[in-house]
């Protein structure tokens, strides 16, 4: 699909932040940009540990500062990987916290991009509402 307007800008951040990713042992550099519902773009590389199961993925190191500066919804998520690659499971949760409406942009080194809702990715998901349900 072809990428428009402020969605162009997210893919564009995301890709910078591939760049910065610290990936040595894997290889696989990943950016994320998440928009918030205010404006605002925050942007983050993957960043991996001599321990390897420390490492943190792209989408939630760029969730985690903008939740920490204060966003509290996130209207866009883009991702950017040399293939394409796809989300991975702990990543869509925790991004489904934040907008179970988020569109979620995957963008390869080309540009080539498919675009998706977090719905799409975590169908009949868990989520802060079925805690508000519980009984006390
Ligand atoms: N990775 C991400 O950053 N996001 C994903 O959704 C999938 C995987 C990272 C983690 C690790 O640094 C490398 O890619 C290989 O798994």
């Amino acid at each position: 699909m072809t990428v428009e307007g402020e969605d162009q800008e997210l893919v564009a951040r995301a890709q910078a932040a591939r760049a910065l990713a610290y990936a040595p042992y894997s290889g696989y550099h990943v950016g994320a940009a998440v928009r918030g519902a205010s404006g605002q773009i925050y942007a983050a590389g993957n960043v991996e540990n001599a321990s390897y199961g420390l490492t943190v993925c792209a989408e939630r190191a760029a969730v985690f500062k903008a939740v920490s500066e204060g966003e509290r919804k996130l209207v866009t998520v883009a991702v950017a990987t040399e293939n394409g690659g796809s989300p991975c499971g702990a990543c869509r949760q925790v991004l489904r916290e934040f907008g179970l409406a988020m569109r979620v942009l995957v963008v390869d080194s080309a540009g080539r991009t498919r675009a998706y809702t977090l719905a799409d990715l975590l169908p009949d998901s868990f989520g802060p509402e079925d805690l508000a349900e519980r009984e006390t």
